[in-house]
């Protein structure tokens, strides 16, 4: 028996985090089997000590290709430790970002190119897909200036630090991949207000559920 993988991407201040938030309780009401949470970079001990190294903002030196390599180290450790063990159990997994943020930030914005990025990432990953993913989608000006107001307090990290340029390259690339994969991605209009982003992602996620029930 196999579960439902669930990703969801977007662009730096897409609104990710609040909504995985909001969804934790709306799917739960839908399933009967438990919900696995997590996220990228990070989602198991080893992973989530990678994502210090790749975030620290005084890592200025840091290579775009030890970046990327680093991203598909700790994809691979949270793939192996958390999200094929709960899939095999035939459970639901809800991840914040994916290989398709390795596609778009490194491959593209770092220019390292998307084909090249995705081939390590498909070393770490072994043929795991997503069943479906919601993209967020926001222009990076409008994304740069949500992390403005909510960083007043913290610092911003690494990759959020970067350009305009650089996260409007990321926008391009996941719209390229959408243009390749249009019937996995669920794009939601993420200019608009947080009640409307959650309602069409609940949406999807609705008849993505029902689907997955049916071949149970
Ligand atoms: P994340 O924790 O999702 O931050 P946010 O909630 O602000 O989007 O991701 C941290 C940063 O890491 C973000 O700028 C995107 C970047 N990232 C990559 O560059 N490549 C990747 O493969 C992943 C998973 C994230």
């Amino acid at each position: 028996m196999t579960g439902l993988f669930i990703t969801i991407e977007g662009p730096d201040g897409a609104g990710k985090s609040s909504l995985v938030q909001k969804l934790i309780p709306a799917i739960e009401s839908m399933i009967d089997c438990p919900l696995v949470v997590t996220r990228e970079p990070g989602g198991s001990e080893i992973a989530e000590e990678i994502r210090e190294i790749l975030l620290n903002p005084a890592h200025t030196a840091m290579d775009p290709r030890t970046e990327a390599l680093l991203l598909a180290a700790s994809r691979r450790q949270h793939v192996v430790e958390k999200i094929l063990p709960a899939l095999s159990r035939g459970e639901i997994v809800l991840c914040d970002r994916f290989v398709d943020s390795s596609v778009a930030y490194q491959g593209q914005a770092r220019g390292i190119g998307m084909e090249k990025v995705l081939s390590i990432n498909e070393f770490a990953i072994e043929g795991l897909t997503p069943d479906i993913t919601l993209y967020l989608d926001v222009e990076a000006e409008v994304g740069l200036e949500r992390i403005k107001d909510k960083n007043s307090n913290r610092t911003q990290d690494r990759l959020e630090m970067e350009a305009i340029t650089f996260h409007e390259e990321v926008r391009n690339a996941y719209q390229m991949m959408i243009e390749k994969e249009p019937e996995r991605f669920v794009v939601i209009d993420a200019a608009k207000s947080q009640d409307s982003v959650f309602d069409a992602a609940k949406k999807a996620l609705e008849s993505a559920i029902q689907d997955f029930k049916k071949n149970e």
